[in-house]
């Protein structure tokens, strides 16, 4: 018999439970601290999982708890949130989308793993999947942005950098993909509000991520908070047995989300923690963190008939099997046994720059940017412009503040110390307008200004909704009052915007000459910033969410279903607006350059495709500009006539094209024709004859995309 195998079968009852049961940990003076118990459970067996415990020395001890003290010796799985970075914080995961780059989503994984490991831990609560399209929601700035086929590609690299090649080695963690499903769209933008929506959306938009981690290999899964039409996913059985386990083939862990199923019966489906204990177990639903229903609730619903003993085994079965795959068995201490090196904390802040500065989106640019060589004094204005700590964002894991580099920091050392000036003239979000003046004239001393404005790292993440998405505070009469005095004296104003998501701000897009959207970038903020401004690297991001121009435009995205009655301005009974337009401020993908790119000749090839062939883009791009400089093409599709409405754009490709001034080069994408499959009306997957456009261009607005035509034909 395997070793597991033994193991289960000489586990008692509140052993069992205790290997489905984690708890929140941390380390005081006094030593460790487990939530609403003590270190005895983990001596006894009863306490099998942890989260939150950061350190080697600390995690090690505990450990030991474990596999030196208790009966069974069964190693504790520890896990964290590593969202973006460890100890070094990577930007955030919504502006990483932005930098359509494979390659970057999976190193800054692979580092974050490595440093994580080192400090012991063996679980990420990453990455998170959620398709986010009403930016209210504060969590879209943990994932992946609106679309669906973006957020799979970002599934299989996060997946592969957080575990590596072999999930045994001491540098790799498992990866959580969360949160399964559907939790974005809770109801007007609410956090943890209820979810209704089609089950075409559920099965085209928010599974197929999860489908793409599991294909990668992920070791877990965490249920979303939500319910998803009355039934909570903690409980869903269609979803979780049906289809994770069953369709999906995924036989790794399911981790119950923070309390979550002690919430089923606020949710209004069990009548208290023994039903809810019992619908979650049945659901699938392999750990339970932080709610006590399995150690509490499981014995009395062993002893009513609501579950049976092969389920808790199955699920002990499971939570054993990655332990084992993590090496855990063999050696419990082989993360964080040998400590970081200061080479490995020197080669990821060089990454977290490199990462900051293809995460920027330059939103526009009135000839502002880059500054002018030679300027003599620069004002840096505003509340996030001296804000090290605010650089993190949400979500910082082991981060800290310190060592983080404003935008003041990293612009003195690009210039020199004597020519930045700073004033921050309101707080983020206080009614205090008395230092605004202060920083109009810090402007008016200066020959440009950085206008650094935007949201604090906590206004998004978790339980971070927001009704109104513009500036808080007083920040607009900062904005308008620099604005003015800098437009009289012929001065440029570049804003640079912090935010978590999309803000709604016409007005300083208006105003400001230059405005680039920073989202939160970790440690490096203020030298990737100032790499960027002074012109030392160009912008190439592309904003991976929608921009709405009002609030009442929410959700907008690019893959929506066309109407009956499309926008006609001409017609008065059409689809749109009394009172704004319809388009975007900024649609996905929009992102400027120091380069300017145009697009040409697209070939599609072949003209008549079957299902098993393979469909080559091509499209000659060419820097006309002066400055060298990035451009992402995007390849779109969209199917002219099918049984089931399709979307009006479907992204299917992207390529980068880093090019010199006056260079060309001919971009090659390929598309397999497979991947232009459907759901039919029944919700099967079909692939039907007919046309199918072919759109290429700089971002989802169909003016500025190339099209053609291919036939889809069966055989
Ligand atoms: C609640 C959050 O929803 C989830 O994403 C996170 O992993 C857990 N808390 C643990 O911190």
């Amino acid at each position: 018999m395997s070793r597991i195998g033994e193991l289960l079968k000489a586990m008692t009852l509140p052993e069992k439970l205790g290997q489905l049961t984690m708890t929140a940990s941390s380390y005081a003076v006094t030593g460790p601290v487990i939530a609403g118990d003590s270190t005895e459970s983990i001596r006894d067996g009863t306490l099998g999982n942890l989260l939150n415990m950061v350190g080697a020395d600390h995690v090690h001890e505990m450990q030991r708890l474990a596999v030196e003290h208790s009966r069974l010796k069964i190693p504790l799985l520890i896990g964290l949130d590593v969202i973006h970075g460890h100890r070094t914080l990577f930007p955030v995961p919504l502006a990483e989308a932005g930098a359509f780059d494979r390659e970057l989503w999976q190193q800054t994984a692979r580092e974050a793993a490595l440093e994580a490991a080192a400090d012991g831990l063996a679980m990420t609560f990453a990455p998170m999947l959620d398709v986010a399209r009403d930016p209210r929601w504060g969590r879209g700035v943990e994932g992946p942005g609106e679309d669906s086929w973006l957020a799979a590609r970002i599934a299989e690299a996060k997946v592969a950098g957080f575990q590596g090649a072999d999930l045994g080695s001491p540098g790799s963690l498992a990866a959580v993909a969360k949160h399964y499903c559907a939790y974005a769209p809770v109801t007007a933008g609410r956090e943890y509000a209820s979810v209704d929506i089609s089950e075409r959306s559920v099965r085209e938009v928010y599974l197929p991520p999860f489908g793409a981690a599991v294909a990668a290999g992920v070791a877990a899964v965490m249920p979303a908070f939500t319910d998803l039409a009355g039934i909570p996913l903690t409980a869903h059985v269609e979803l979780l047995q049906g289809w994770l386990r069953g369709r999906l083939g995924f036989d790794g862990v399911i981790v119950s989300d923070y309390n979550a199923i002690g919430e089923l019966v606020r949710h209004g489906i069990a009548a208290d923690l023994t039903q809810a204990a019992a619908l979650a177990l049945k659901a699938g639903v392999d750990i339970d963190m932080m709610a006590q229903a399995y150690r509490l609730g499981l014995p009395p619903a062993l002893e009513r008939g609501l579950v049976r003993i092969e389920q808790v085994d199955a699920a002990v079965l499971r939570v054993l099997t990655l332990k084992e795959r993590l090496g855990l068995f063999d050696d419990p201490y082989r993360r964080g046994r040998t400590p970081d090196t200061a080479e490995a904390r020197a080669r990821r802040r060089r990454l977290a720059r490199a990462a900051a500065v293809r995460c920027v989106v330059m939103l526009k640019n009135a000839a502002a940017l880059p500054l002018a060589g030679g300027l003599r004094t620069l004002a840096v204005i505003g509340p996030l412009a001296d804000a090290p700590a605010e650089m993190r964002g949400p979500w910082w894991a082991a981060g800290e503040g310190r060592d983080h580099v404003s935008v003041v920091a990293g612009l003195k050392r690009a210039l020199g110390e004597g020519r930045v000036v700073h004033a921050p003239g309101v707080e983020i979000d206080s009614a205090a307008t008395e230092g605004i003046a202060a920083a109009v004239e810090a402007c008016r001393q200066a020959e440009a200004t950085v206008l650094c404005l935007g949201e604090a790292a906590t206004m998004s993440g978790e339980a971070a909704s927001r009704a109104h998405l513009g500036l808080p505070g007083e920040q607009r009469a900062l904005a308008t009052a620099v604005c003015a005095s800098a437009r009289a004296a012929g001065r440029p104003v570049i804003a640079v915007l912090f935010s978590g998501r999309p803000l709604i701000v016409p007005w300083l897009i208006e105003q400001a000459d230059a405005v680039l959207a920073a989202w939160f970038l970790g440690c490096e903020a203020g030298n990737a910033l100032a790499d960027l401004i002074t012109g030392r690297e160009s912008p190439s991001a592309r904003t991976p969410i929608t921009w709405p121009r009002a609030l009442g435009q929410i959700p907008i995205f690019f893959g929506e279903r066309p109407s009956g009655r499309p926008a006609n301005p001409q017609d008065h009974f059409t689809s749109k607006y009394l009172d704004v337009p319809n388009e975007p401020q900024f649609p996905f993908g929009h992102g400027l350059t120091y380069g300017r790119f145009t697009l040409a000749n697209l070939r599609v090839a072949p003209a008549r495709v079957t299902e098993r062939d393979v469909i080559e883009v091509q499209v000659d791009v060419v820097n006309v500009g002066e400055r060298a400089a990035e451009e992402t093409v995007f390849v779109f599709t969209h199917d002219v006539v099918a049984s089931v409405a399709r979307p009006l754009l479907e992204l299917k490709g992207f390529a980068k094209a880093a090019l010199a001034p006056g260079e060309s080069r001919s971009v090659r994408l390929e598309l397999p024709a497979g991947e232009l499959r459907f759901l039919g009306p029944d919700l099967a997957p079909r692939f039907e004859p007919g046309e199918v456009e072919i759109l290429v261009g700089p971002c989802a607005e169909r003016a500025q995309l190339l099209v053609s035509r291919i036939e889809l034909i069966s055989g």
